[in-house]
Formats: C-alpha cells, structure tokens, sequence
C-alpha cells in the first residue's frame, strides 16, 4: 500500500490530541492521499452524560481544527465541508488537502502548541488575566465565527455556579451516571483513555472535583470562565462551537494561561437547558471554560494511531 504523506499523518496525530469529556476520544478518520473524513465514534459517546452525541460533536470539531491547522501550518491549502446529515449523522466533516501555500507564523505556533494544551483542574494562581490576553481569547472565537464570552465574579458567574451545583447534586444521585464514569476511570495515567481516579482532593463522582471552581479558587481570586457560543444550535453548530472551542484552547496555550472545563452543567437536560437560559441574550453556549495561571498539571495518553486512522480502501464503518 503507498505509505500516507507525511502532512496526513501529522494532522491526525495533531487531531488526537483534541480533549474530549472523559477522554473518550469520540472520532475516527478516514484517509486517502488527498482526503480526510472525520466521523463519529458512536461506541465511545457517553449514553448517560451525552446522549444526543453533542459533546462527542464539540470533541471531534476540536480534532477537525487540530486537522486545519497541522495540515496549514505544514503549507498546505484546506477546503472543508461540514456534513452531520439526519440520514448519515455519523460522518461529520470532510476536508480536501489542496496546493502548496505558505503557512503564517500563528498557524506553526498553534500546531505546534497542540501537543501541550491539556487541561489544568488544579487551583489557579490569583493574578488576574491580563487585558491582551482577554482580547486575544476573544478575537480567536470571532475567527472561527463563535463567540467568547468572558466572565468573573457577578451575575453571571452565579447563575453558572448555582446549575452547576444543580448538575452536581443531580448527577450524584444519578446511579448510572456514577456507572458510567467508573467506567471511564483508570488505575494509571498511561491508560490509553479515559481519565485517572484522583487521589485527592476526594471526589462523591470518583473525577476530579474541577467543577467547584468558585471554591478552588484562592481567597480574593478572579475567576475567569468564559462560554463557548454560537447564533444557533444543531449538530453542525456542535462541530463549529468545537473548532472555536480549540481555537481559544490553543491561543489561551500560547498565551501561557492554564485552562480546564466546566462540564457538568451541560450533562443533564434539566441543566443544560437552564445554562440556554443563563446565556440566551448572547446565544447558545456549547462548553464553560475557565482560565487562568496555574502549576503544570500532567498530560494524558491517547489510543494509537492505528486504532482511530482507516485507509479509505479499508474503511468498514
Ligand atoms: C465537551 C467536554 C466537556 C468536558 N467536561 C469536563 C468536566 O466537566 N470536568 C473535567 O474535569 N474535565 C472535562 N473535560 C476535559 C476532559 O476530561 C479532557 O479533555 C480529557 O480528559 C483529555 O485530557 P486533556 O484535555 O488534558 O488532553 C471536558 C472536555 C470536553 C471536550
């Protein structure tokens, strides 16, 4: 069999590196010498947290723009086609590797901080987010055509804490939810999915208690959190807000800030639909981010390559 360029293996090792909730690496892609396919990885979407697929979207448009952008930084043109279809809802994106072009300094420092980006839950630092980088965050949400929306202490940063003990305490009831993320838990960090049962501080969920961000935070520290939005919603909406949600990930790297997620509050329905709530004068929140100045926290593993990339002419999905 001819041997994939160089440029196509480079993107999907940057692809898999995208986050993903639990790590469960929700894609698969399909390849030929001037192809790539990303498609959803139904068997790895959480059914309890996630069962409409929406964040397994939201993963895999953060791999498709870790795709973009190794595949532009390594000079090469990019046409992309967005294609969750209600008939075919498995194949998400197409993108078609075109001439050669130069590659802009921004596009070779996001591709190369693509394999440092992790997520920090640890307590940040109490010195505030600089203004340029509050701006940078923001202009790189509006080139992907989302919306960044920045936020400490106030109104909003209350509401968003007040659903997120609601997810909280939901979901602490919730037998199957707990089920599910044992499920997902591992014993080391070289496991190939999933994440790593904390040692402390302990957690009733068994994962990392990130999610009591407001507590975290040390004595007269400023919080910042920021959601991900964009004008509407759909499955083509999940896989948009995902490229924007890497984008900012990626610039928020490169910037030096420490990021990690607020999940929970979009993991039941009853929530979820009161976070469209907290945010419906701006648009439709896909992801709560936080960010900030912390100790580096270590890197997960992810599955090899032979087990996600399909040659076109093997492709059985
Ligand atoms: C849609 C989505 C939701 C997530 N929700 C949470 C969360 O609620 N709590 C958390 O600690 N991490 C959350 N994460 C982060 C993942 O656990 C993390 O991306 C994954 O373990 C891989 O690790 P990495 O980001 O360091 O590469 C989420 C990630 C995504 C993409």
């Amino acid at each position: 069999m001819i041997p994939l360029p160089t440029h196509v293996d480079q993107a999907v090792a940057a692809a898999v590196r995208a986050p993903s909730p639990l790590n469960t690496q929700p894609w698969r892609f399909v390849v030929d010498q001037g192809r790539i396919e990303v498609w959803l990885d139904r068997a790895r979407v959480l059914r309890i947290a996630d069962p409409d697929a929406r964040e397994a979207r939201l993963s895999c448009g953060a791999a498709l723009f870790n795709l973009i952008v190794s595949l532009r930084s390594n000079g090469k043109t990019v046409s992309l086609r967005l294609v969750p279809k209600p008939e075919g809802p498995d194949l998400l994106a197409e993108l078609v590797i075109g001439g050669d072009r130069f590659s802009s300094p921004e596009e070779r420092k996001l591709a190369e901080v693509v394999f440092r980006r992790h997520t920090n839950r640890r307590p940040f630092a109490d010195w505030p987010v600089p203004v340029w980088a509050r701006t940078t965050l923001r202009a790189a949400a509006l080139v992907e055509g989302g919306l960044l929306e920045l936020f400490g202490r106030g109104d909003r940063a209350n509401a968003v804490a007040r659903v997120l003990h609601r997810a909280e305490a939901a979901q602490a009831r919730n037998g199957a939810f707990q089920a599910e993320v044992a499920l997902w838990t591992r014993r080391t960090a070289h496991a190939p999915d999933g994440v790593q049962a904390p040692t402390r501080p302990p957690s009733p969920h068994g994962i990392p208690a990130q999610e009591s961000f407001i507590a975290a935070e040390p004595e007269g520290g400023e919080p910042v959190l920021g959601a991900v939005l964009t004008a509407a919603g759909g499955p083509a909406a999940d896989l948009r807000a995902g490229m924007v949600l890497q984008r900012v990930l990626l610039t928020a790297t490169a910037a030096g800030l420490a990021t990690s997620f607020v999940g929970r509050p979009f993991e039941t329905p009853e929530t979820r639909a009161a976070m469209d709530r907290v945010f419906a004068d701006l648009g439709r929140p896909h992801a709560v981010l936080r960010f900030g100045y912390g100790r580096p926290a270590p890197m997960t593993a992810r599955r090899p390559l032979g087990e996600v990339l399909f040659r076109q002419s093997e492709a059985s999905l």
